[in-house]
């Protein structure tokens, strides 16, 4: 193999490249899918491949014996490396992987030191178990709360979701292994995606759904980015010429390569000429389709050159090109503390009357719910993890040293197991999780119950995956045993004087307003990984003080969101036959008719009532904030600020800033976050002092009329607040009109758009 790695070198290597030899650099060595039969139409895998480097990865490279290169391996996902745990050429070992907490959970830290660390534990674990990139971490915006995929995306919010994920790919590319940003761009639901034309606005498109990819490539250059199955205005992202070569190469200086969702689009050409450099997982047909037309003339082979050379400057940092030889012994127990301790640091606790909790440790707790023996770890498909184990609920309070109601216990135990058992096994992997119905009671034995216990804990849980979005009954919305369970706990025990708290395992939003009221704490632990229950045990026991935020909106009702009109899109031809391939969608549009104003951006500029605002979270203690002071050096505006712990637990803030433009000729949102920090953890009585640091231009709006980024002139009020709802500091800056960046004018619609405004 050439040692040499510049990028000249890597040029002249790519001059001596046959054609064929290229187009299978820029093609994967395909795929087999587990329960899928030829008969269902989906593509198959090329022959000759080396897919089983590491088995149970998504994709592989070819190799090329005549200059050395190996096969680069390509694995999931955002939750921890999804590889098969058993290797046939190893019968001894194992290879499970850490099922660290979901996105959600993690951006719910709003801590990007801590994204940095688990960034580095995947880098750590994906490079001795063989692989060369990661396809994480994911983030697209939480649209609307049925998006199917919402729990392996982080947050609503683009500054959120572009920082913590900058933090974390700058965490894994430390390791030397490769970090791959997705879905780009607008994939926001499942239903239909691989047929899905994203109908948005330009303004929408680049203050919302590209901003947070924006932040990521400029702050952490990640080497891969994977386009999403969508059409975006038209064009599939992975044909898309404006976004992959107009939008990221030439804007945005974007130096890495761009690969394919798997088996996305339908024109290989198409994908080559709009800059999608590598197709995964390959197939045959594309590769043939290549080579036809560079041989005539359709595509030039510089176009060629250009992807292939835009794939090999990363491969050649893998560890793979680098001949690291991975030791498939990754420090298990290390990643196992770590994900344990951001899977509590990412729960939110949502209530908490007279400090309910935590709970003392010895009373004796009667544990309700199915999932609490059932505790779910993260959602389905390629966000799922080979985890070599599970802590439920159950164990985990039992570990915490808590004594629990035994006979309930066994119970719920022998409740599942029965039930379980009526459930078929899923026929292919990627197949949502079916949920054991919620167990119900009678009054009689709520109050012998409750008699004999001192406090109810009551978890239930939710799950999703890719292929499909959320529904509302008994998804979003409860099932009728959920609420009657609730109920009837909550008048049981409180009858007796005695509390109830509710513990949510959960991917996405759910409704709250309606029960929220018959619990006297609600513990929000998202999907928290492997070690769930001990997680959520540190928090309930008081061992963590909570320090977690809600990265997106719980709405009162599902009917309040303003993407609801439109979510999940229309089907375009009703009458089209349907594939029999299950993972085939039909022809369909989603019409981003809000706009702008999606999550808290809706609900603060339209004054609806949520039921937990974004950016919200209790603590067992609390904090002061005060001596805000606002500072401008040219360009950058800096704040100064002080967070006293004024409680008597130790505990972690988080600071966030919003902004409230002065009016314009635009509609704008009432205000936007656009920056953030989390404190150390504060004993009582402490100070720290806080600087958040923000650019006049991320203060800017897109105006499509001037293709440009702007500043209208005014008074710009800067509001520190513990949610988007709750001021608590405010100043002023006023600053001058200015048009901050011109762009090239890109995805334009092909129809108006009716979008929401204020006016
Ligand atoms: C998903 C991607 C994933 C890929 C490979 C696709 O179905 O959308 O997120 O990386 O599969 O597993």
């Amino acid at each position: 193999m050439l040692a040499q790695t510049t990028d000249a070198e890597i040029n002249q290597i790519v001059d001596r490249l046959t054609l064929e030899e290229k187009v299978y650099l820029v093609i994967g060595t395909g795929m087999d899918i587990p329960g899928m039969t030829e008969e269902s139409n989906a593509p198959q895998a090329v022959v000759g491949t080396t897919k089983d480097k590491v088995a149970g990865a998504a994709g592989t490279s070819y190799t090329n014996k005549n200059f050395g290169f190996p096969a680069v391996v390509f694995a999931d996902g955002p939750a921890g490396i999804r590889i098969s745990p058993v290797r046939e050429e190893f019968p001894d070992e194992t290879f499970y992987a850490t099922a660290f907490p979901t996105a959600t959970s993690l951006s719910s830290t709003w801590n990007v030191e801590l994204a940095k660390e688990i960034g580095s534990a995947f880098g750590r674990e994906g490079k001795e178990y063989g692989v060369d990139f990661l396809l994480a971490p994911a983030l697209n915006i939480h649209r609307h709360p049925l998006g199917g995929r919402n729990f392996e995306y982080y947050s609503e919010d683009p500054v959120l979701a572009g920082k913590i994920t900058a933090a974390f790919v700058n965490g894994v590319q430390a390791e030397g292994i490769g970090a791959t940003i997705k879905h780009f761009v607008a994939n926001n639901s499942e239903t239909n995606r691989t047929e899905l034309n994203t109908v948005v606005s330009q303004r929408a498109l680049r203050e919302i759904y590209l901003k947070g990819f924006e932040i990521a490539v400029e702050e952490s250059n990640p080497w891969a980015i994977m386009s999403s199955y969508n059409k975006i205005n038209g064009t599939y992202a992975s044909e898309n010429e404006e976004l992959l070569n107009n939008l990221l190469r030439e804007e945005w200086g974007y130096e890495g390569f761009v690969m394919t969702d798997w088996f996305a689009g339908k024109d290989p050409v198409a994908q080559m000429r709009a800059g999608n450099d590598l197709l995964m997982p390959g197939t045959n047909q594309q590769a043939t389709a290549i080579i036809k037309a560079v041989n005539n003339g359709e595509l030039p082979e510089e176009i060629l050159d250009r992807n292939v050379s835009n794939i090999l400057k990363q491969y050649y940092k893998t560890p793979s090109f680098k001949k690291y030889k991975p030791t498939g012994k990754p420090d298990l127990e290390g990643h196992k503390k770590i994900a344990r301790k951001a899977a509590s640091e990412g729960m939110v606790l949502l209530k908490n009357i007279d400090q309910t909790l935590p709970l003392d440790q010895n009373v004796k707790v009667a544990l309700f719910g199915v999932t609490s023996v059932e505790t779910i770890s993260g959602g389905t498909g390629s966000g799922d993890v080979n985890k070599a184990y599970m802590v439920s609920v159950t164990e985990g309070f039992e570990n915490a040293g808590f004594e629990l109601d035994g006979d309930l216990v066994s119970k719920y135990e022998s409740y599942v197991k029965e039930e379980r058992a009526k459930i078929p096994p899923k026929e292919m992997f990627f197949e949502k999780d079916i949920l054991v119905p919620e167990k119900t009671w009678t009054a009689g034995e709520l109050e012998t119950i409750a008699e004999n216990n001192d406090v109810a804990v009551f978890t239930f849980g939710r799950t999703s995956g890719e292929f499909q979005d959320r529904v509302v009954e008994g998804d979003f919305e409860l099932s009728e045993e959920e609420l009657q369970v609730i109920r009837n706990i909550s008048n049981a025990f409180r009858s007796k004087n005695k509390k109830f708290v509710v513990l949510l395992n959960i991917g996405g939003v759910i409704e709250t307003q309606s029960w929220k009221d018959a619990a006297d704490a609600i513990l929000l632990s998202w999907q928290p990984g492997q070690e769930a229950g001990n997680a959520i045990a540190d928090v309930v026991s008081g061992k963590l003080n909570p320090s977690g935020k809600l990265p997106v909106t719980f709405p009162v009702s599902i009917n309040d969101v303003a993407s609801g009109k439109n979510f999940p899109g229309t089907v375009l031809d009703t009458t089209a036959p349907k594939s029999q391939n299950p993972l085939a969608g039909v022809p369909s549009e989603e019409i981003y008719e809000e706009g702008i104003y999606v999550g808290y951006r809706y609900f603060d500029s339209f004054d609806v009532k949520t039921s937990f605002p974004f950016g919200f979270g209790l603590s067992y203690t609390n904090f002061e904030f005060s001596d805000l002071k606002v500072n401008r050096d040219g360009k950058e505006i800096t704040l100064e600020l002080s967070v006293r712990n004024s409680g008597e637990t130790a505990g972690k803030e988080v600071v966030q800033l919003y902004v409230k433009s002065p009016e314009g000729s635009l509609d704008k949102p009432e205000k936007e976050l656009k920056a953030f920090a989390k404190t150390k953890n504060l004993n009582s009585g402490e100070t720290e002092n806080i600087t958040l640091a923000v650019n006049a231009e991320d203060l800017a709006y897109y105006d499509p009329a001037t293709n440009s980024w702007k500043l209208d002139a005014g008074n710009y009020r800067f509001i520190i607040a513990g949610d988007s709802q709750t001021l608590k500091l405010e100043e002023e800056l006023f600053l001058e009109e200015k048009e901050v960046k011109t762009t090239q004018d890109l995805f334009n619609p092909e129809i108006a758009i009716e979008e929401l405004t204020r006016n």
